[in-house]
């Protein structure tokens, strides 16, 4: 093989691996857009669990506010984004988390007694916002688009007003940008528990 043969060969290895990649991963902001109506609507994206990147869980024993079995709380943000915040601490544009809740069953096993999913329970879900898009919405503002599902139905939203339904419960994570961030291995955060005010 000649210089020039070579050279051409490894600059069409080059074209083809980045074409590959940009085909492989789209940017978080397009991603976005698949998962929200002209409205505003939100919608869980259907591939969250092969496509996107689970970045942590919290356990919680009582299983929900009114009792029962243990739920898993599962949190998924989309890849692009666990990059982003490890450079920047921050969420780009576009961020989508997703907590997935997961009904539990228990039983005894040779690792003691452990739990393990059963069933989905709902989905919460929050896109970020940099440009205050949907000002007529009341699922967005504060930076984040917010949404809760039941488990029958991925793409209709149950919330009718995040300020009233969702704010509240994570003003003790304002200082993360609302996101209890120092729970996420990947995000490599957990300095940020100091800033969490219960
Ligand atoms: C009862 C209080 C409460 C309400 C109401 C609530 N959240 Fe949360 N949320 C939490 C807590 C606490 C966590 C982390 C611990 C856990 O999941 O058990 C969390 C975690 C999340 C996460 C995972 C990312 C993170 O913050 O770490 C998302 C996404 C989320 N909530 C979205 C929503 C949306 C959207 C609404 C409104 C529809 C909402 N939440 C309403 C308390 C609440």
């Amino acid at each position: 093989m000649n210089h020039s043969l070579i050279a051409f060969t490894g600059a069409a290895c080059l074209v083809a691996l980045t074409v590959g990649v940009l085909a492989e991963s789209p940017s978080y902001s397009k991603t976005y857009e698949k998962y929200v109506q002209s409205d505003g609507t939100i919608m869980v994206p259907q591939d969250y669990r092969t496509k996107f990147t689970f970045i942590g869980t919290f356990s919680v024993a009582g299983g929900d506010q009114s009792g029962g079995q243990a739920q898993f709380h599962q949190v998924y943000l989309d890849p692009d984004s666990v990059e982003h915040y490890r450079r920047t601490r921050e969420f780009p544009d576009g961020a989508i988390l997703i907590k997935e809740l997961q009904k539990t069953r228990a039983t005894k096993m040779t690792t003691g007694h452990a739990s393990f999913w059963d069933d989905d329970a709902g989905w919460f879900v929050m896109i970020k916002d940099t440009k205050d898009r949907f000002k007529d919405s009341g699922l967005w503002g504060d930076g984040w688009g917010w949404a809760l599902f039941d488990a029958s139905d991925r793409t209709k939203p149950t919330t009718k007003n995040y300020k009233a339904e969702c704010i509240a419960c994570h003003v003790p994570s304002r200082k993360t940008d609302w996101v209890h961030v120092w729970a996420y291995p990947s995000l490599e955060a957990k300095d940020r528990f100091k800033d969490f005010n219960p």
